[in-house]
């Protein structure tokens, strides 16, 4: 079992020593290689995804991400910015399916913006399609209007695009991981104004009955982002496209408490995942020890399960973090009063040492 640990920039380094130290403390015998990715790859080796770290990163059955980004890169070609590092690894390795579990921890229910009702026990899977929609479809650029209200003006376009195939695979990976929970599946669409999301819709209701056995319904996008405000616990599997996907998801982070608490994964049809937080470099708060890590800590979780079949070991660590919330341990961007405070170290520290209680 390979494994790329890449780092990056800002709190990216911090909170990735402490899911690495968890890692090892299971003793998988896992193979751990670190390489430098983002800012921190643009420093050693003048680009964002050196070929040594892509390379690295092909030849892994998972990859462990940090985040990377810092305003002093700003300035840079865009190809060169540390953020393309994440975007040539999605498109080299085919990273099309993004899970994000947006879970309310019993001990965190306060720290949720919305009323604890509304939240406690939550536990929904966002499933964004990663590598279509009107991010990358083609034409798209700047011209002059040939037509319209203001012809001859200047004007911006995309183009959003889904093939059956692309729709088809995702939607299979959404009912299959409904299968595994509580066997229902919201895909979330604009198929009432969108011809792109009227195949989305049909063909996630084509792909749903092969799979009889879960409960499939349909929702456009407006209403599930109030929906997730409103009623979030009427959610469990949500499947959407790449651009609703990125927004419904940052939504749904923030029914948890912190962003500090949330890990992500990226997966291909190979099984091959890219594990990270949600959250980004943080370089406000980079160096100080005061990250939260179990965002990491609970993205390397998801690896063992997704992509090296260690379903034991995955649910160990999601056991363990439980347990040092329910010890008062916190971090400063979910401390409350009655807490104890702890550092980025420390409450890795304690993970490790929860491991040997569960
Ligand atoms: P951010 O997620 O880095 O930070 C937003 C806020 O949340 C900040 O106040 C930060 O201190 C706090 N925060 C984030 N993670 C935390 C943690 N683990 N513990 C405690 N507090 C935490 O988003 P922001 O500020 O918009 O972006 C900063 C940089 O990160 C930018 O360069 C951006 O491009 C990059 N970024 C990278 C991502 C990635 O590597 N996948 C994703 C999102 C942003
Ligand atoms: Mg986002």
């Amino acid at each position: 079992m390979k494994i790329a640990v890449l780092p990056g920039d800002g709190i990216g380094p911090e909170i990735v020593a402490e899911a690495v130290k968890v890692l090892e403390a299971l003793n998988l015998g896992l193979e751990m290689q670190t390489a430098p990715v983002g800012g921190a790859g643009y420093e050693a080796e003048g680009h964002p995804l050196p070929p040594a770290t892509l390379k690295l990163a092909q030849e892994a059955d998972a990859i462990l991400f940090g985040a990377v980004g810092d305003w002093k890169y700003d300035t840079l070609d865009r190809p060169l910015r540390p953020e393309q590092a994440i975007l040539g690894l999605r498109k080299a390795l085919g990273l099309f399916a993004n899970f994000r579990p947006a879970i309310c921890y019993k001990e965190l229910t306060h720290a949720s913006s919305l009323k604890p009702e509304l939240v406690a026990g939550l536990d929904i899977l966002i499933i964004r399609e990663l590598t279509g929609d009107i991010y990358f479809g083609q034409p798209r650029g700047r011209r002059s209007a040939p037509d319209g209200h203001f012809p001859g003006a200047e004007e911006a376009f995309d183009t959003m695009r889904y093939t059956r195939p692309e729709i088809e695979r995702i939607a299979h990976v959404a009912f299959q991981a409904a299968q595994k929970r509580s066997k229902r599946v919201t895909s979330v669409d604009k198929a009432n104004v969108l011809e792109t999301f009227q195949l989305w819709k049909d063909v996630v209701t084509e792909v749903g009955k092969q799979y009889p056995d879960v409960a499939l319904d349909h929702m456009y996008v407006d209403n599930a982002a109030m929906q997730l405000v409103k009623e979030p616990k009427r959610f469990d599997v949500v499947v959407t496209g790449n651009m609703f996907g990125d927004i419904l998801s940052d939504e749904a982070s923030m029914l948890t408490g912190s962003i500090g608490m949330l890990p992500s994964a990226s997966l291909n049809d190979r099984k091959q995942g890219l594990y990270e937080p949600s959250h980004g470099s943080a370089p406000d708060i980079a160096g100080k020890g005061i990250a939260n890590p179990l965002a990491t800590i609970l993205s390397a979780a998801m690896m063992l399960r997704f992509s090296l079949n260690q379903e034991a070991a995955a649910q160990r660590i999601e056991a363990a973090v439980q347990k040092v919330l329910a010890k008062g341990l916190r971090t400063a961007d979910i401390y409350s009063e009655g807490t104890t405070k702890v550092s980025t170290r420390e409450m890795g520290d304690a993970v490790v040492r929860a491991l040997a209680e569960v």
